[in-house]
Formats: structure tokens, sequence, C-alpha cells
């Protein structure tokens, strides 16, 4: 993408000379002609560099570098500070008011395009600003479903466990009312009170397994993935080939939950998109890396669609939580290839203790 270049300077024969200067090389050139322009242009075009005049009627250049520093959005973007006043006071004042570079007037062509060049070769302000839009939009998407978590299970909470406690609890009360009825009636609504009761624990523990896999902390991760996935290959009929380190159990908990929730979902698309009849999986442990390969042979990806669902983007989020990668690909001769990359820090759960 070409480096978008804002030039503010009140004089039009200054911003022709600058603008013929740095023409053809491949820069997006835009101008303003005083300090309120420039500052309405750079928030709207989040330029990856300004030349800012100082002399300007009304807002000054060191005026308008300064509210540009106490605009979050914009206070990383390269200013470099153009004056006819080689003296160093100015210089200092720009210093203070956050310029990153100076020129001094009449511009010497070669020493302007090559400060330019350097500048926006860097690009250090667009990757800023796109690093942190991406990690803006993970984190409100985290909350998002966080937010959506809570509303799933204060639903499940009010409509199913609370209707029937409520339930139970009338039954109770009718019950005491009635104490005189004969036993075998007694029996049978003892028995319906006893059968919701039983309706309550098994749906608690289905939201509490749902919450955090209970199998990890009692089987070890590389034991709940083996069961997740005979579980996975005894519903669909799909037969898994799984290859799982033992050292995968030494792994802190955090990775345990997201190579877990990777695999549900990576075995879910396929039972859902793939139409295979072989999968693969493999988890490996490199020097400082854990590696999560998961493979099909069924149809691979769409061509014709993106192929970022929630659940792609959620693996991905996830594995990104730790400084990790996820790619989902089709194999070259068919199938689909999904690898996760985590790095780790050689510490395991016990302090000090190594992988190696
Ligand atoms: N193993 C696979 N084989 C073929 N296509 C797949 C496979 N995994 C994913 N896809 C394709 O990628 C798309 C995106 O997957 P993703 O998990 O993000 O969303 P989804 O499964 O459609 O919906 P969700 O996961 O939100 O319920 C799928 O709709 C499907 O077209
Ligand atoms: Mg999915």
């Amino acid at each position: 993408m070409n480096s978008v270049i804002l030039i503010v300077d009140d004089n039009a024969a200054s911003r022709e000379a600058l603008e013929s200067i740095l023409s053809g090389q491949g820069y997006q050139l835009h101008t303003a002609e005083d300090g309120v322009q420039a500052l309405k242009q750079a928030e709207l075009l989040h330029p990856d560099l300004i030349l800012l005049d100082v002399m300007m009627p009304g807002m000054d250049g060191f005026a308008v570098c300064r509210r540009l520093r106490s605009t979050p959005a914009l206070a990383e973007v390269p200013i470099i500070i153009l004056t006819a006043l080689d003296d160093p006071d100015s210089r200092m004042e720009g210093i203070e008011s956050g310029a990153d570079d100076f020129l001094t007037k009449p511009f010497d062509r070669q020493e302007l395009r090559s400060r330019v060049r350097t500048i926006t070769r860097l690009n250090r302000y667009r990757s800023l600003h796109e690093q942190r839009e991406s990690l803006r939009m993970m984190s409100q998407r985290m909350v998002t479903s966080l937010e959506e978590e809570r509303m799933r299970i204060s639903r499940e909470l009010h409509d199913e466990l609370g209707q029937l406690i409520t339930a139970q609890l009338l039954d109770i009360r009718d019950l005491q009312s009635d104490l005189t009825l004969p036993p075998e009636n007694l029996f049978a609504r003892l028995e319906r009170v006893h059968s919701q009761a039983y309706e309550v624990a098994v749906k608690v523990r289905r939201m509490a397994h749902e919450l955090r896999p209970p199998v990890l902390s009692t089987l070890g991760l590389k034991q709940a993935l083996l069961t997740h996935c005979s579980k996975f290959s005894s519903s669909t009929h799909i037969p898994i080939k799984v290859d799982i380190e033992d050292k995968v159990n030494e792994l802190p908990d955090v990775y345990g939950i997201i190579l877990y929730r990777v695999l549900q979902e990576a075995l879910t698309n396929i039972a859902k998109h793939a139409s295979a009849n072989r999968i693969w999986v493999e988890v490996s442990l490199e020097d400082r890396h854990v590696n999560l390969i998961v493979q099909d042979n069924g149809i691979g990806l769409p061509a014709d669609k993106p192929t970022s669902g929630i659940g792609i983007t959620g693996m991905k989020e996830r594995v990104a939580l730790v400084g990790g990668e996820l790619h989902v690909r089709s194999g070259k001769t068919g199938g689909t290839i999904l690898a996760a990359t985590l790095p780790f820090e050689q510490k395991t759960k016990e302090e000090g203790e190594t992988l190696s």
C-alpha cells in the first residue's frame, strides 16, 4: 500500500514545491492550508507522515504538533517540521512540541526525498495503528462472546433449572399437606420429585462441563484429547489416527484448555463440512513450540467463499492469547489441514522444571 503523506503549508508555492519533489515516488500526497484543516485531514487520513510548516496564520505548526501528539489515535504519526528559521530556538520548540525531525527551507531535493523515504519505509506508524486496531477488535469480540456466554448461562439457569426447582418445591409442599395419601400414591409422587431432581443434577453437570472440561483436570491433557477423539470417532464413525506426545501433560493449564477447545471445533467442523472418512490428529512439542495438526481427507475448504466463520475466528483468537498462530488451508491432494503453533516458555506446571 502506498504511504500517505500530508503536506501542511499556508503558502501555495511551498505546497506545490513539496508536491513536485515528492510526486512520482509512489506516495499518496494530500495537502492542507492551515492548522485546523491539517488536524481534520490527519484524523481522516491517518497519514504515514506529516510535513508541517511552522509559520502559519492562526494555529502555527508547533501548536498543530502538540494537538496531534495529544490525540491518542494520532500520537504516533511521524512529523517533520518545515522551518525557514534555521535557529536553535525553533528547533528546540519543535522537539518540545513532539516533532520527529526538521527540514530547513529552502529544501535540498535529495535530502528531502531520502528523509521521507526512510521514515515511510519503516512504516512504523501504520503497522502500530493496524496492530492496535486488530487488538481492539479482538478484545471487543472477547467481551461480546463473554456477554453472550453469560446470557446463555443466565437463560439456562432461569428457564431450565429455575423452572425445574420451582416445580419440585411446589410438589414437596403439596406432599407435605397430603401425608395421608395411600403409600402407592405417595411413592409415585416422590418418584416424580426424584426424577425432577435427577434432571437438575444432569443439567448442572452438563453446564459445569461446558464451562471447563473436567476431563482436563482428571485425566490430563493427553488423555482428555484422546478421549475426545475416540468419542467423536464412535459417534461419527470416522476413524481418527491420533499421535500425541506424552510431554503435553506437562504444559501449563492454559495451553491445555486452548488445545482442547481448538481440537473440539476442528473436529466439529470436519463433521459439519468436510464429508471426510479419515482424520489425523497430531500434537507434538518442539523446542519452544507446541504444534497441533488436524487433517482430514474431505472436500477441502470452499474455493468461492471466505472461510472465517465464528469457529475459525474463535480458534485463532484463543491461540493468539498465548502469542500463537493458527492456519486452515486445503491440502494439495484434497482435504483440509488445520495447523496451530503455540509458543511457550520452557517452564512447566512445576516451577523451574523444564520440558527437555
Ligand atoms: N474441515 C473442513 N472441511 C471443509 N470445509 C471446512 C472445514 N472446516 C471449515 N470449513 C469451512 O470453513 C467455514 C468456516 O468455518 P467456521 O468454523 O469458522 O464456521 P462454521 O463452522 O460455518 O460456523 P460456526 O463454527 O460458527 O458454527 C465453514 O463454513 C466451512 O465452509
Ligand atoms: Mg465451525
